[in-house]
């Protein structure tokens, strides 16, 4: 061997050391940058890759991202993403095992001392000589459907229940569960169609102050499940005041329109009203799609085939109680 051979020998393994650890640096920077919005970025190029993104759920920071300007990709990422890690303590709550098609009517309730209902069972530290109240519960829309409540009235809570579609009227369905048949609205009024429908509604201010009287509680849970009505409704929760006297709350929300079109704009703007509460400071620890809403659907026009309704679950990071770490 030559000393030309060796040098030339020399050369190449210096030329193939330099560009493995090119190589390297690449991929470590890429890593690097695989978080945060460059995470939400990746997820979104193409479809294969959302299920990839999972990787990234709790890193994901929305406030880079323009509603007016999401496709409807980046809105089902939006409203499948949970901050997961935020409730170490999440339980889902009633709900029914369907035969071999799953489970259905279950809301997640985050059990963590900080947001924990009221006197909810096997909390720790053990509540003793306080002083504590009685943890309430607003449940909206039940459809004859009641194993949530049951749920909760058994973790300890009383339960105000509502739904105008029952043709029930108002009753006690337990000691501790009280049904009222109104439904939930932006404002009082009557709802009346051109068959027997004549429902009365009522908006949540006037429920808590003017019903109920429970001025200066805090509503432990609300649930609302109104199909659809959910878009009127929180924006009037969040300016009325009252988001401020809700500790949790679990909405089933509804993407699209079941009949009719659908158009992108719309869903961006029922979009905004929930990036408007997480503004506000919920902290969303679940979510869920309803495996029975898989449909198709028209969005400006063009077919779209996905989930309509997910089940999202906040708590009020402004209530969360001193002492205790979320
Ligand atoms: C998730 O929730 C925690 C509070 O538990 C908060 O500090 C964090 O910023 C949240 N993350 C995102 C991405 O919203
Ligand atoms: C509602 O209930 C009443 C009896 O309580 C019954 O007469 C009526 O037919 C019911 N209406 C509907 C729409 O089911
Ligand atoms: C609907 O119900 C309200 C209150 O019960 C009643 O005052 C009103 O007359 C009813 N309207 C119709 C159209 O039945
Ligand atoms: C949707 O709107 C288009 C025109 O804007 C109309 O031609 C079509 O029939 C509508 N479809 C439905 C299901 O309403």
């Amino acid at each position: 061997m030559g000393p030309n051979v060796k040098k030339w020998l020399l050369a190449q393994s210096l030329a193939i050391a330099i560009v493995f650890v090119t190589g390297l640096i690449i991929v470590s920077l890429q890593s690097e940058q695989f978080n945060a919005k460059n995470c939400f970025q990746r997820v979104v190029t193409s479809l294969s890759e959302n299920w990839f993104g999972q990787n990234c759920r709790g890193g994901i920071d929305w406030k880079f991202h323009r509603v007016d300007e999401l496709t409807m990709e980046q809105i089902i990422t939006y409203v499948e993403w949970a901050n997961s890690s935020s409730c170490r303590l999440s339980h889902d709550f009633g709900g029914n095992v369907i035969f071999t098609a799953g489970v259905d009517g279950q809301k997640a309730v985050c059990l963590d001392p900080a947001v924990r209902p009221e006197r909810a069972s096997g909390a720790w530290p053990p509540v003793t000589k306080k002083k504590f109240n009685e943890c309430l519960v607003y449940s909206f829309g039940i459809k004859n459907e009641w194993s949530f409540d049951e749920a909760m009235e058994a973790l300890g809570c009383r339960v105000y229940a509502f739904d105008p579609s029952m043709n029930r009227t108002r009753h006690d369905h337990t000691s501790k569960i009280h049904f009222y048949d109104l439904g939930l609205s932006d404002r009082d009024e009557q709802r009346v169609d051109d068959q027997e429908k004549n429902w009365t509604m009522k908006s949540l201010d006037s429920i808590y102050h003017n019903l109920l009287g429970h001025q200066g509680k805090i509503i432990d849970y609300l649930k609302i499940d109104i199909e659809r009505d959910e878009w009127i409704v929180l924006p009037q929760i969040l300016s009325s005041g009252m988001m401020d006297r809700v500790r949790q709350m679990g909405v089933e929300i509804h993407l699209l329109s079941p009949t009719g079109n659908n158009t992108l704009d719309e869903i961006r703007q029922n979009i905004k009203t929930l990036k408007s509460l997480e503004d506000y400071g919920l902290v969303r620890f679940d979510s869920k799609f309803n495996p029975w809403s898989n449909d198709l659907k028209i969005i400006d026009n063009v077919e779209w085939w996905g989930y309509d309704a997910y089940e999202l679950v906040w708590y009020n990071s402004k209530l969360a109680r001193k002492g205790h770490e979320m």
